[in-house]
């Protein structure tokens, strides 16, 4: 079998390895970071880019391979400019997630070839291309049905409001998510994931610090204040636990 051919990751890429290396005790440590590394070069993890990881950590090929295929987020086939996930899970389904995700697939998609879980309508890279997903609970579920763009949210959609969405990203336009940083590319979002920032810190963090709580999000704690509800106060000791029956 050929070795993989790495000098796709130039030398700015190899430093900010050596970087990553140098933020943890042990190497191995910096293997998820480094993953998102090399995917911020290519759209995904390629052998090329096990290969990289392996040698910058002294691991084995099998090694890195166990661990790029067991987390969702590293990519095996190359992903469009953009990432769209769309929440599928119980809470945004039946709301309306399902009918969101069935709308995009057959809108990015061919005529009667709906796009399937991670397929990209376009080609891998250039921009406008889209790589469509359906995604476990994203943690929004008061929000929902929710998706995301690179991981940036947009709560509230319908399947009209995505079919607008992707139709802008396809035009090239960068329409601004419901809260958090502001849009850019998937692999402007990897390099971040990696642990790199822009330069130009102020703005970045202005963009980055947009209102994050709802009012779907403060509805529990505004109730609570507005009836006086408290939640009972935790004993000095606890109870003791029930004796378990002995079999
Ligand atoms: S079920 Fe969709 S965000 Fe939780």
């Amino acid at each position: 079998m050929t070795t993989p051919d790495v000098s796709v990751f130039g030398p700015d890429i190899v430093a900010k390895a050596g970087e990553l290396i140098g933020r943890y005790p042990e190497s191995r440590s910096a293997l998820l970071p480094m993953l998102h590394l090399v995917q911020s070069v290519e759209g995904h993890v390629s052998q090329a880019g096990v290969q990289f990881c392996a040698e910058q950590l002294s691991l084995s090929n099998a090694e890195v391979s166990a661990v790029v295929t067991f987390y969702t987020m590293y990519k095996r086939k190359p992903c469009g400019e953009h990432l769209v996930s769309v929440c599928t899970n119980t809470l945004c389904a039946v709301l309306g997630g399902d009918a969101i995700y069935r709308r995009l697939a057959e809108h990015l998609g061919e005529e009667g070839a709906p796009l399937k879980h991670e397929d990209t309508a376009g080609t891998p890279g250039e921009q406008g291309s889209i790589t469509l997903e359906h995604a476990e609970c994203l943690a929004a579920c008061d929000l929902g049905p929710v998706l995301q763009v690179n991981y940036e949210y947009y709560d509230n959609q319908t399947p009209e409001s995505a079919v607008e969405l992707v139709d802008a990203l396809r035009r090239g336009e960068k329409p601004a998510p419901t809260r958090g940083a502001p849009l850019t590319s998937l692999r402007d979002v990897e390099l971040e994931l990696a642990g790199f920032f822009p330069e130009d810190e102020a703005t970045y963090r202005a963009g980055v610090d947009g209102p994050s709580a709802a009012v779907e999000t403060l509805r529990g704690a505004q109730l609570a204040a507005d009836n006086g509800w408290t939640a009972p106060t935790m004993p000095e000791t606890p109870p003791a636990l029930p004796e378990v029956e002995k079999k």
